[in-house]
């Protein structure tokens, strides 16, 4: 028996609500700004192809040879297979929706949490997609506010993904001069936060109690999260340790009540990455005789086509009937849950309280980076970002 999750008219029902909300209580001048950065994800089929465009230039997100030219060829023969999947899942991506509640309801409770720094108003900047994060940066500047949190909203850091998005204001600001009278500190990553533990906890334990009592306990919770390239992961990437970490507490705070694994999906391209992958790892324990999964997407914060195409379609419907599943549940990115966005708001509240203005880890190179941008940014945010 399958189960197919229905979170996307969920999700798009739930945060349908947030836009008017969030222009409901447009703030004109905040005091703190706190820039919410992710890769985003097209919203329309249209702007697929850019996305992948971005995607497949960008050096510090994959390193191909003449990538000038090899990244436009991928990125345009890829679109209309990757159009095809927007649109199973309704025709777009639910990130920036899912953004913008999050950010929206995590300010109210700023306001609440932090008066002496408030009015706070949250900012979306994607780094393939609109909104673009070197735009959100120009209205930032105009809104004028006494100082702006750069929060990754990847909690494992990857020099892939969050790397990327702070290169890229690097970067900006490298063509544009730093407004002055703006200070500037970054989250850069909170994979072991405990109320990010707590949210997925609960998000499993919602799945887990719609199996039946008699097989509860041994339902494989099999968590999933994006891979990286072997390349990367031997340069000392710290993705992999941190979203062990994040595992394993999760696991603790429930108990350890049920085998677990991780495995790594959406994989691109002949080299290896990270593995085992997801789809096989489910293939392989079935024919160890577990046929009872919870999938759990623990790198990512909110449904976009990983977690409603390639876990919900690919692997919950398609691959469980292929290869016997009995009952196969995939337990929902953090969203909204309360949970959640009090864990946003904690994590900003302590950062502008106590916080460093930048995590000394953060300055550190990967061991064997060869990437000079990385050597630059990282130069840079410690002169920038200071108490
Ligand atoms: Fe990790 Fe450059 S690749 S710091």
């Amino acid at each position: 028996m399958l189960h197919r999750s229905s979170l996307l008219s969920s999700a798009l029902k739930t945060v349908g609500t947030s836009v008017s909300l969030r222009f409901n209580s447009t703030i004109v001048k905040p005091k703190t700004a706190i820039l919410m950065l992710n890769m985003g994800g097209p919203q329309h089929t249209d702007q697929v192809h850019d996305y992948l465009l971005r995607i497949m230039t960008d050096r510090d997100m994959i390193q191909l040879p003449v990538q000038s030219r090899l990244g436009p060829w991928i990125a345009q023969r890829r679109t209309p297979e990757v159009q095809k999947k927007y649109k199973e899942i309704g025709g777009g991506s639910p990130i920036l929706k899912w953004t913008e509640l999050q950010g929206q309801l995590m300010c109210n409770e700023l306001d609440r949490k932090c008066p002496e720094s408030a009015p706070h108003k949250h900012y979306v900047g994607f780094r393939y997609v609109n909104p673009l994060t070197e735009d959100t940066l120009l209205q930032i500047e105009n809104d004028g506010p006494e100082r702006v949190v750069l929060f990754s909203q990847y909690p494992q850091y990857s020099c892939a993904t969050s790397g990327s998005s702070f290169n890229s204001i690097f970067s900006h600001y490298r063509q544009h001069s730093l407004p002055k009278n703006i200070k500037f500190s970054i989250i850069d990553r909170w994979s072991t936060h405990p109320l990010l533990i707590k949210t997925f906890a609960e998000r499993i334990r919602e799945e887990l109690i719609k199996f039946g009592e008699a097989k509860r306990k041994d339902v494989v919770i099999l968590f999933t999260a994006h891979s990286l390239p072997l390349k990367a992961v031997n340069r000392g990437d710290p993705y992999p340790s941190e979203v062990g970490a994040s595992v394993h507490l999760v696991m603790k705070e429930l108990g350890n009540t049920n085998p677990y694994t991780l495995a790594w999906q959406s994989k691109v391209g002949p080299l290896p990455w990270l593995a085992p992958a997801t789809d096989d790892t489910i293939k392989a324990y079935v024919k160890q005789g577990r046929k009872n999964f919870i999938l759990v997407p623990i790198a990512f914060v909110n449904e976009h086509i990983e977690t409603l195409h390639e876990l919900d379609i690919e692997y919950c419907d398609e691959l469980a009937n292929e290869v016997g599943v009995e009952e196969i549940r995939r337990a929902a990115a953090p969203n909204d849950h309360p949970l959640f966005i009090e864990a946003l708001s904690s994590i900003v509240a302590d950062h502008l309280k106590n916080g460093q203005a930048v995590n000394p880890k953060f300055l550190m190179r990967c061991p064997m980076c060869v990437n000079p941008r990385c050597k630059d940014s990282k130069n840079w945010y410690s002169e920038v970002c200071t108490q």
